[in-house]
């Protein structure tokens, strides 16, 4: 690990002269239009833009095999990220475990369920990836100061990474939001902000204070690059499935950057010629009946998102009453003949502790609404018995301590103890 960090953190010897090595161009994701790499970018007439690079010459440069040689990392298909090397912004962003869940599976009738779990990332979610790769670039650009609306994790991640890289960080999140990530972003030395209202009431303040307060727009997919480090939860999963995609990803949807991210990398996989293109896995959306803007859009067949009123979700990462990338989230879906579905709402505290309980993985709230849809995908037969399904799982329970009901008994040792009752008041649990 001490390697690792070095190698990732040398001094920005040649962070300009390569800069453009396999990145060819930006795009804007709407329109088309081709943008230069050469500059910072945020939106391209208020829509997303996207990363393109010149996939032939990746495709010289490497191979499946000489993946082998490197290091089991965020970082690992360099040529494919577009951070100039020696400009990488890094606290350690291991491959994450892929872990096969036969217990939970079994639950659902399905033979081949795998969690992806994304909560051991250095933030303590898949938010590290994103941020790795859009702090490095921000720097890389000469920014300062950055500023990031948030519903929690994206703000601490956010808040570490320009810690590591020297930036001065602002968050604004919504009051509400889980007292971990205001921790975290504060014990980052970010300028931490609640607001009464949402993430889009505090994407509205970052846009407004832009001008006066002098900082880059962190917002989801209001910069290029967050997507290009999402992406890298495809490519990572490609190479542990040894280039045979599963059939199905569960995927926890907000701002939808992941999904995103992860259908662009097999994009990029099947032109470079590693996977087969006719084999894209199924992309399924998740999302709480609390708030769900994709999941009504993708239901009325459009392809473009109504704010969704009054959204109120547990999952504070799917309470994203509206996305700057929804037609993307909504093209990936449709290529891929997958769907989009909101669970209910009451019963995502049942799914985090029975998902838990019986495979260990600690599940975050977004993650057991994916238990949900997994469970009524595979009643209704949309997900078959023999499907390799994958979920992921972006974050932890950990970080939703302060949200979770609990209610344990307890016990004074001064009292005598009835054991037979004792064991008798748990009896239903096993
Ligand atoms: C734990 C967790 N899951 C899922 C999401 C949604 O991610 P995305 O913006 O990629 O849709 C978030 C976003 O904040 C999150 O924190």
């Amino acid at each position: 690990m001490a390697i690792f960090r070095e190698n990732f953190n040398r001094p920005h010897r040649s962070a300009h002269t390569n800069r453009f090595m396999f990145v060819s161009h930006l795009e804007g994701a709407l329109s088309g239009t081709t943008l230069s790499a050469g500059e910072q970018h945020t939106t391209h007439e208020g829509r997303p833009i996207i990363v393109r690079y010149d996939l032939d010459r990746v495709a010289k440069a490497v191979s499946r095999p000489d993946l082998h040689a490197r290091a089991d990392t965020m970082w690992k298909l360099r040529e494919l990220l577009p951070v100039p090397t020696g400009a990488e912004v890094s606290l350690g962003e291991h491959a994450t475990p892929i872990l096969r869940c036969n217990r939970l599976g079994a639950r659902f009738g399905l033979k081949n369920l795998w969690v992806k779990d994304e909560s051991s990332l250095p933030t303590g979610s898949f938010k590290s990836r994103g941020q790795a790769i859009a702090i490095s670039m921000a720097k890389s650009f000469g920014t300062k100061r950055v500023a990031i609306p948030t519903a929690g994790n994206a703000g601490g991640a956010m808040a570490a990474y320009a810690a590591r890289a020297g930036l001065e960080a602002w968050v604004m999140m919504p009051e509400d939001t889980p007292v971990v990530n205001q921790l975290e972003a504060w014990l980052a030395g970010a300028n931490v902000i609640l607001v009464k209202g949402l993430i889009d009431d505090c994407g509205k303040l970052v846009a407004a204070g832009a001008t006066h307060m002098d900082w880059f727009d962190m917002s989801t997919l209001k910069e290029p690059y967050r997507i290009e480090g999402k992406k890298t939860m495809g490519l990572e999963l490609a190479e542990q499935f040894n280039w045979k995609l599963p059939d199905v990803i569960v995927y926890p949807t907000g701002g939808g950057t992941g999904l995103i991210g992860m259908w662009k990398a097999f994009a990029e996989l099947a032109e470079i010629g590693w996977i087969a293109p006719d084999r894209f896995p199924r992309m399924v959306a998740v999302q709480s009946e609390g708030c769900a803007p994709i999941v009504r859009a993708f239901d009325q067949g459009k392809r473009f998102c109504e704010r969704f009123e009054n959204a109120e979700t547990i999952a504070r990462g799917l309470r994203v009453p509206y996305a700057l990338g929804d037609f993307m989230i909504l093209d990936a879906i449709a290529e891929s003949q997958g769907c989009a579905v909101a669970v209910q709402e009451s019963r995502i505290q049942e799914w985090m502790k029975t998902a838990t309980a019986a495979e260990g993985i600690s599940f975050c709230p977004e993650s057991a609404a994916c238990i949900g849809a997994v469970e009524m995908l595979a009643d209704d037969g949309w997900i078959q018995r023999d499907d390799h399904v994958v979920l992921f799982n972006c974050s932890s329970a950990r970080k939703y301590a302060d949200m979770i009901d609990l209610d344990l008994p307890k016990i004074d040792p001064a009292d005598s103890l009835d054991w037979d009752q004792l064991r008798s008041a748990f009896a239903s649990k096993h």
